[in-house]
């Protein structure tokens, strides 16, 4: 059976400045298959969507009305996990390696992590349909170019994805006909070539 494993707490000052990651943020399509130590990931899965100050009620990223109603999928080659920020921990979802199945282009594929941004839309009340997609996605938005910022800090590559079986993963995930999948982000180290 499949553990939940329990994150080391992240790392919350020092580290590379603001600029400095902004100066080098970029979409890489390149990765090596060498996994990310606990510490990093933490760093990282915080960096995107963790709680921030005021108690536990803001998160690192905004998100529309403070729903807060994205959900990381954390896909490793060890099984799927589901980002539980408040306990720092991933809670076992799935004991399978379903990284594959949020993959279309080929260069993501080796890559050690996928973070999947999938949006409870039960959650984004009091607006029109299309309302509720375009909060979804911008609510992604926020997280994603965190996590880019946050991997251009831990010397990590990442990309964001949309282009991805979205119903197809959706299904892997087991999420309901509420959940969207949004944007897949894809971290890990530089590939060799
Ligand atoms: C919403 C969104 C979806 C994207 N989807 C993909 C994708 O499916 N595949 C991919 O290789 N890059 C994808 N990208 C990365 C863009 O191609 C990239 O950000 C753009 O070329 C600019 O490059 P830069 O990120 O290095 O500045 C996506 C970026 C965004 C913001």
């Amino acid at each position: 059976m499949m553990n939940d494993i329990i994150l080391p707490a992240p790392q919350k000052e020092g580290g590379m400045s603001l600029r400095e990651a902004l100066l080098k943020r970029c979409s890489t399509r390149s990765y090596s298959r060498r996994e990310l130590p606990l510490q990093v990931l933490s760093n990282v899965l915080w960096a995107g969507w963790g709680f921030s100050h005021a108690g536990g009620k803001l998160r690192t990223a905004p998100s529309s009305h403070n729903r807060q109603e994205m959900t990381l999928y954390v896909l490793l080659p060890c099984g799927t996990f589901i980002y539980e920020a408040a306990e720092n921990r991933l809670r076992a979802h799935i004991e399978k390696d379903l990284r594959m199945n949020s993959c279309v282009q080929e260069y993501a594929m080796k890559a050690p992590l996928q973070i999947v941004m999938v949006s409870e839309t039960a959650k984004i009340t009091g607006k029109t349909p299309q309302g509720v997609i375009e909060s979804a996605y911008a609510n992604a938005g926020y997280i994603s170019e965190n996590l880019y910022l946050a991997a251009t800090a831990e010397g990590l590559v990442t990309v964001a994805r949309a282009m991805v079986p979205k119903a197809e993963l959706a299904a892997a995930l087991g999420c309901t006909p509420t959940q969207i999948v949004t944007l897949v982000q894809t971290v890990g180290y530089i590939g060799e070539e």
